[in-house]
């Protein structure tokens, strides 16, 4: 059986930084309440002439060279994201073709800020299944382009960037790459976290709306029990977890995990502060920058977890790396 690795890893931010206190005056919101509530201290936002699609491409290019493979290797691009720069076509067909692969599909997946689990977990059952070998996962995000700004609720919350990583098919090495993973949605829940507009509603893409609170408790619940699975799934144990990446919301979603789980603090990477919530980019964007900062490393046992709108959610365990 064979064995899905994380060989590389790259990440893409805007160069535009919004602190707290940079928000516009009118939202009637304050550094100090959106630190206390959230831990968000500023956020990244894109600017003109940067899209869902160049972040991607941007990050893709990073994540290759940190494999230390040519972009002809790939077989199979997926693109998590809720903000493609058009309806179609797909962001993911355009990060094949910057990359100049012309061979293997190239499709988006949308499960919001779920969706880098989501195509993790179809990206690496599909190259179990066929003949491909190498995929790019990525995670992108202009999250700031569907947020109403004069909503103080939910504008403060999100930023923009993007994440990639490199899976490579192996059959050696059975205990390293993804060991377990899981993933789940009920739409029951979707009157809590959606945008009220799209394509065949009313021609617009709309904004986001939340009811935060409600998010907030399923988000401690589904975070916790899909986490459990996935280390139960791994014959493994909470201990053994050298470092979590989860999906980056709420730093007080981030403690309630911490203590739910009885997982130290320090094992969780914490990016709020800085990255704000990015929706689908969020984990690979915490996780390029535990990698950078040499807090990750190579054959660490990690594991990731996420929930959004859907609600949809998931979690995946995972040695990252290769042998050396
Ligand atoms: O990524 C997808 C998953 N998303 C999440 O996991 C988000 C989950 N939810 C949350 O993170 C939190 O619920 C929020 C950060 C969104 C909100 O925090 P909260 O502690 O649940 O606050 P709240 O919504 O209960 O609001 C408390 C008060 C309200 O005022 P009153 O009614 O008590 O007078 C709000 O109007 O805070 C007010 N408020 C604000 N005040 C200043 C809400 N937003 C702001 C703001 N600045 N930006």
């Amino acid at each position: 059986m064979s064995n899905i690795l994380i060989t590389g890893v790259g990440s893409y931010l805007p160069s535009n930084i919004i602190t707290n206190k940079e928000l516009p005056e009118n939202l009637n919101t304050s550094d100090e309440w959106i630190k206390k509530r959230t831990g968000i201290k500023q956020r990244y936002l894109v600017s003109e002439g940067e899209f869902t699609s160049t972040m991607a491409i941007a990050a893709s290019k990073k994540a290759l060279q940190n494999a230390n493979i040519d972009s002809k290797e790939i077989d199979l691009i997926i693109v998590a994201t809720t903000t493609p720069d058009q309806t179609f076509p797909a962001t993911a067909v355009k990060v094949q073709s910057e990359l100049n692969i012309n061979i293997g599909p190239a499709f988006d997946i949308q499960a919001v800020c779920a969706g880098f689990i989501y195509a993790l977990n179809v990206g690496s059952s599909l190259l179990k299944t066929s003949n491909f070998s190498k995929a790019l996962i990525i995670g992108s995000e202009s999250f700031s382009k569907i947020l109403d700004w004069s909503d103080r609720s939910t504008c403060v919350l999100f930023g923009d960037g993007a994440g990639a990583v490199i899976l490579e098919k192996s059959n050696k090495y059975s205990e390293w790459g993804i060991l377990s993973s899981n993933f789940y949605s009920n739409g029951k829940f979707s009157d809590i976290l959606y945008t009220d507009g799209g394509p065949s509603l009313n021609s617009n893409v709309g904004h986001v709306r939340m009811n935060g609170k409600e998010v907030f408790k399923h988000a401690v619940e589904k975070l916790s029990s899909c986490l459990l699975e996935a280390i139960n799934d791994a014959n493994l144990k909470i201990q053994d977890i050298d470092f979590l990446v989860p999906h980056q919301a709420n730093l007080r979603i981030i403690e309630s995990l911490s203590k739910k789980l009885g997982l130290p603090i320090e094992k969780i990477i914490n990016t709020i502060d800085i990255h704000a919530n990015t929706s689908a980019a969020s984990i690979p964007l915490a996780l390029n920058s535990a990698i950078e900062r040499n807090k990750i490393r190579n054959g660490d046992i990690i594991a990731l977890n996420a929930i959004g709108g859907g609600l949809s959610w998931g979690a995946s365990v995972i040695k990252y790396g290769k042998p050396d």
